[in-house]
């Protein structure tokens, strides 16, 4: 029987956390159970000198009350923090990986914890789903901007990533009307182009380009010499990449993965250079993630939460709450995190763009 569990986040966050983190926290205190929210994924665990208590505060339905409006975390979130590679400098400078798995599980079996739900994305499932390997009892709940899991139709956060995306680029509109431009707009997604497709789609765009589809710079400037209009709007993802070539990097930190970004700017000074019109880029980057979570990331949120504590109530483990129109759906973890979920290119959001003319720079 379960009488203690806890929650964290992990990863980059996402718009409606803090929704799940509420309908868990309320479902879960209806049984009669307590729960435990641990600082910034395992962070309070791994680190007792600098969180007291381990990191673990304690989630009351009167502590959660007013959050499931709110963007971020209460709990916060680290997307270095894995149990399993913790580095770890040397006095002479070298630094070494440890394994401090075992610290975790300690720490759970210490306060008596009996379950875990872990709220995140591909890397934060594929520790939670390593700890219910090691026998942890764990329920994974899918949370990602960019949309990325098998398994679910929908992670929270990214419809909201999407609406604001599409916000933007309708604002560009009239600014690269009045200047006669094209604007070259980049938005998150890694390496799924769901966020850029559909908020391209949305906002009108005239070309949108997407990892799944690698891109010829001339097709995209040859679209836009013919249609010739006024002004164009290219949305371009930050994981896409030319045919033949590779993404744009910012950034590569041990530990990490890397962090893509720069590709607006790129394929701005090559359409300015191959159209002759004056070209502007801009980066929405980590504006994607900020934010109150639209009604729809709520409600999703909420769901999800509720059916993490019914799926431990039920008995189950190493799963994942997956959402299955019309249902909510509980899918092992192993497969959830087997591999990504991309744009299939030739899917319905594909041949809608296509139809409406937009270029995906094939
Ligand atoms: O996975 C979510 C995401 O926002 C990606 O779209 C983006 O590439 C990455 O996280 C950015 O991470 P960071 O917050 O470390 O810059």
């Amino acid at each position: 029987m379960l009488r203690r569990i806890a929650i964290n986040t992990g990863g980059g966050d996402a718009p409606g956390l803090n929704a799940v983190i509420q309908a868990a926290t309320l479902a879960a205190s209806r049984l009669g159970w307590e729960v435990f929210g641990i600082r910034e994924g395992y962070s309070g665990v791994l680190d007792p000198d600098n969180y007291p208590d381990r990191g673990l505060v304690r989630l009351t339905p009167e502590s959660v009350r007013n959050i499931s409006h709110l963007g971020g975390t209460i709990l916060g979130t680290v997307n270095k923090g894995n149990p399993f590679k913790v580095t770890e400098s040397l006095p002479g400078g070298m630094v070494v990986e440890r394994d401090r798995s075992e610290d975790v599980l300690a720490a759970f079996r210490e306060h008596r914890l009996d379950a875990l739900i872990a709220i995140g994305g591909d890397g934060s499932l594929t520790i939670a789903n390593h700890f219910h390997q090691l026998g942890l009892r764990v329920v994974g709940v899918p949370k990602t901007i960019d949309n990325d899991l098998q398994s679910t139709v929908l992670t929270f956060g990214y419809q909201t990533a999407v609406s604001f995306a599409t916000e933007c680029i309708d604002r560009l509109h009239s600014t690269a009307e009045a200047h006669r431009r094209l604007m070259v707009v980049e938005v998150m997604g890694r390496y799924a182009g769901w966020i850029a497709l559909n908020a391209g789609i949305a906002g009108r765009a005239d070309a949108i380009l997407i990892p799944e589809i690698p891109y010829s710079i001339e097709k995209v400037a040859q679209h836009i010499r013919d249609r010739n209009r006024p002004y164009s709007i290219i949305v371009a993802s930050e994981g896409a990449k030319p045919v033949g070539g590779d993404v744009t990097v910012l950034a590569r930190e041990a530990g990490r993965q890397e962090r893509l970004g720069g590709i607006a700017d790129r394929v701005a000074a090559q359409l300015q250079e191959m159209t002759g019109k004056e070209t502007r880029s801009v980066i929405l980057g980590h504006l994607l993630r900020g934010g109150a979570p639209i009604a729809l990331d709520r409600v999703l949120g909420l769901t999800f939460g509720a059916a993490a504590v019914s799926a431990l109530q039920q008995g189950m483990n190493g799963v994942m709450v997956a959402l299955q129109p019309p249902c909510i759906k509980f899918v092992p973890l192993a497969e959830a995190i087997a591999q990504m979920k991309l744009v299939p290119p030739s899917g319905e959001g594909v041949l809608t763009a296509r139809a409406l003319d937009i270029c995906l720079g094939d």
